[in-house]
């Protein structure tokens, strides 16, 4: 099981100051945690993850169910186990997957059958079995079965669904076996509410954590800002809540605001093995021109292990299509939002984080909403 506490709130920003305690590893929090989808933060070792995360990290029952299977998984004594990963990990349910990957979805209560979205094959996902494979990974903290609506369906399904997302997060927890940490996951669109409806049926289950899904899906970031702010005083002021799917350094910033607590993208992966870096003076294009011949390090303001390299050469590595310019610019991403979540926590412990957004908008290109 978990624990949570707030340790402090900005006196400037409202924003939360908390500790985590987990099995394995305590944790201040706000934090972001890296996607490790298929029990592999792409490109790097557990080593090098334990250098640019907190020790929390992400895995996929989705993904981990088809392949290698969960049973394989579970033989090694779960994820933590598989990949050789000592810290702290949590799981999403598959319920998002199932929504934003698959095909020929058939929804009804008892759970979703749909076909893999690589080979076709006929699956069926439901809360219990969500929550089964979980047990199997063996994650710290856990999801429950959820169904994401994209934002443009109706009021009238968005109601349907919300109301079978609350049944299914009761399901979920009724058939824990463990004492893993179950999260109620908060949905409802843009509709704020069916998100009070939602956030309060699932407090009434009393769960050791909430997360916010459904964003970051579409809408604009004004809208998703608005939905946190929205949020954060009808939710459990004494237990975590994290924004699912929500990584872009703005974005953190402005949800910590709003009463976040953890996040997760695929965001700075991803955007690193695409050439895309995040720094302390904010996002370049590593690959472009004008780089060609630039001798200086890609991010002055932070010392990693890929300080030492130009831009010049690590441009060259992703022209040259060399997996080593993917490696450093994925410990970049990460360790700049780590070290962005280290100066955030400092400057709630400082009650100064709107002078801090200032600064963080004046000194980077950051989008200000
Ligand atoms: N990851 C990003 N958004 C979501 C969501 O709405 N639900 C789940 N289960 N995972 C997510």
């Amino acid at each position: 099981m978990i624990k949570y506490e707030v340790l402090h709130i900005c006196k400037q920003s409202g924003a939360r100051l908390g500790r985590l305690t987990t099995p394995h590893g305590v944790f201040e929090t706000p934090l972001f945690m890296p996607v490790g989808t298929l029990a592999t933060v792409k490109t790097l070792t557990p080593e090098e993850i334990r250098e640019v995360s907190e020790g929390l990290i992400l895995g996929n029952t989705y993904h981990l169910w088809q392949q290698p299977g969960n049973d394989i998984v579970k033989a090694h004594g779960g994820i933590r186990g598989f990949m050789k990963w000592d810290g702290a990990l949590l799981t999403d349910s598959g319920g998002f997957q199932v929504f934003s990957l698959a095909k020929l979805r058939d929804i009804k209560e008892e759970g979703v059958t749909f076909k893999h979205h690589k080979s076709g094959a006929p699956l069926f996902l439901s809360p219990e079995i969500a929550i089964k494979i979980q047990e199997d990974l063996g994650a710290d903290i856990i999801m429950s079965f959820d169904e994401c609506p994209p934002p443009y369906e109706s009021y009238e399904y968005q109601k349907k669904s919300v109301e079978r997302t609350i049944r299914w997060a009761k399901r979920g927890k009724e058939a824990l076996t463990t004492d893993q940490a179950l999260f109620g996951i908060v949905q409802g669109g843009l509709n704020k509410d069916l998100r009070e409806f939602c956030a309060k049926e699932l407090a009434k289950l009393d769960f050791p954590g909430y997360s916010i899904g459904g964003l970051s899906v579409g809408e604009t970031k004004a809208e998703m800002y608005e939905m946190t702010k929205f949020l954060n005083p009808i939710l459990p002021f004494d237990k975590p809540r994290y924004l699912m799917g929500v990584g872009a350094p703005e974005d953190l910033l402005e949800n910590v605001i709003n009463g976040v607590d953890m996040f997760d993208c695929v965001l700075p992966t991803r955007n690193a093995r695409h050439g895309t870096a995040f720094t302390t003076y904010g996002k370049v294009q590593v690959k472009a021109q004008k780089f060609e011949r630039d001798m200086n390090p890609l991010d002055p303001g932070l010392e990693t292990s890929i300080s030492k390299y130009s831009k010049s050469y690590i441009r060259h590595l992703f022209k040259a299509e060399e997996i080593l310019g993917q490696r450093m610019l994925t410990i970049q991403n990460l360790a700049y939002l780590k070290y962005l979540m280290s100066e955030i926590r400092q400057a709630i412990k400082e009650d100064r984080l709107l002078d801090f957004k200032k600064e963080f908008y004046a000194k980077t290109n950051y989008p200000e909403v």
